[in-house]
């Protein structure tokens, strides 16, 4: 085999437009490995590679987008890795600069690799994919840093990818959830992974934001940012945390000094892509063990061929749960 199937992002006048080509496959560099992708997932940046340069993800194209892949390995010129270990790999540079997961084969170096938890299938890795890591990082780092056990906990986005993952977590963890959305139909699904209540998001955001508002949550993870974040940040407990990981409601954050002085509220930012290695090793082990949780209801499975229209819904905030790509076949 000299070339592999791809989901191949190109310049088409004004716009880009994806489909599927066969690409060559690359010369192993030293301290690299080639890996057989049986699955990726489908995330917000990803949908912003597809998009164009001027969404600030990708700069150069052709381009093969995907942040997440799991697979074998196919060849390896590191010492760490064997032909046929079971992998992943989320973030850094790939799906971004480095041809990604929407690919059959990607080649990335050994050190943005980490071996299958031994619970885990590659397909639970990719129902998980980014988004789950973020979530779980993102629920790991509220409680490290202090939340208010007596109240529940607010997830934004709470259908999104993160903000599902997040919710099933949570509530695995035993928390009451409080599920943030914008969708009006969806609350069978966010009862049966786990939310307790639905706050919809026109209600939440119906006063202005006010520099301290009621102290009703223990905590949150906002996958949204924008408006939504400054009001989320007026209306937890002292000493609480906030993770903040996302800017589809909007990049700027007008809030007060006041929630962090008067009441030590803590934001935490996440970065999931650029972890250092050995902690996105030790997310996934939470995700295989005492964190695990089944998402097989909340992902939707696709072939190369429907990765177009996943793209145009998650553009457009209509995604619910996790979407899956599976190669092959
Ligand atoms: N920093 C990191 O490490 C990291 C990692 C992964 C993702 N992210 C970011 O996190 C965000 C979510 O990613 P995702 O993959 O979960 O995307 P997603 O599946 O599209 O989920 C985003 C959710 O946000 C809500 N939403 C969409 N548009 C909105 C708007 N204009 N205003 C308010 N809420 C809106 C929707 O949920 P409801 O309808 O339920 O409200 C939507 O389902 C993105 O900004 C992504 O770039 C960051």
């Amino acid at each position: 085999m000299s070339a592999y199937k791809g989901y191949l992002i190109q310049e088409d006048g004004d716009s880009y437009i994806g489909s599927i080509k066969f690409i060559d496959i690359p010369i192993v560099q030293d301290q690299h490995v080639l890996i057989n992708v049986e699955f990726s997932s489908l995330n917000y940046k990803d949908a912003l590679s597809a998009s164009g340069p001027k969404y600030g993800v990708t700069r150069e194209y052709p381009f093969v987008p995907g942040i997440d892949a799991a697979g074998k390995i196919l060849e390896s010129k590191s010492p760490n890795f064997n032909v046929g270990d079971e992998v992943i790999v989320t973030g850094y540079s790939m799906g971004m600069s480095v041809f990604g997961g929407f690919g059959e084969i990607v080649h990335v170096p050994a050190n943005w690799v980490v071996k299958l938890p031994k619970n885990m299938s590659l397909k639970e890795s990719m129902n998980y994919g980014t988004a789950g890591l973020t979530a779980a990082a993102s629920v790991r780092k509220i409680i490290d840093n202090g939340i208010d056990e007596k109240k529940p906990i607010l997830v934004s986005g709470a259908t999104g990818g993160v903000g599902s993952v997040a919710v099933n977590i949570l509530s695995k963890l035993g928390y009451e959830v409080h599920a943030l959305t914008g969708k009006n139909n969806e609350d069978i699904f966010l009862k049966t992974i786990g939310a307790d209540s639905i706050v919809n998001r026109d209600d939440f955001m119906q006063d202005p934001v006010r520099p301290l508002d009621k102290a009703l949550y223990g905590g949150a993870v906002d996958t949204v940012g924008g408006d939504i974040l400054a009001k989320i940040i007026s209306k937890v407990s002292p000493k609480s945390s906030i993770s903040a990981c996302g800017n589809v409601a909007g990049m700027q954050l007008n809030t007060s000094v006041f929630p962090f002085i008067l009441r030590g509220v803590s934001l935490i930012g996440i970065d999931s892509a650029e972890s250092p290695i050995e902690f996105k090793q030790s997310i996934w082990e939470l995700l295989s063990n005492e964190w695990k949780v089944d998402l097989e209801n909340s992902t939707r499975d696709i072939k190369l061929d429907a990765v177009d229209q996943e793209i145009k819904k998650i553009l457009n905030g209509e995604q619910v749960g996790r979407v899956v790509i599976k190669h092959g076949e």
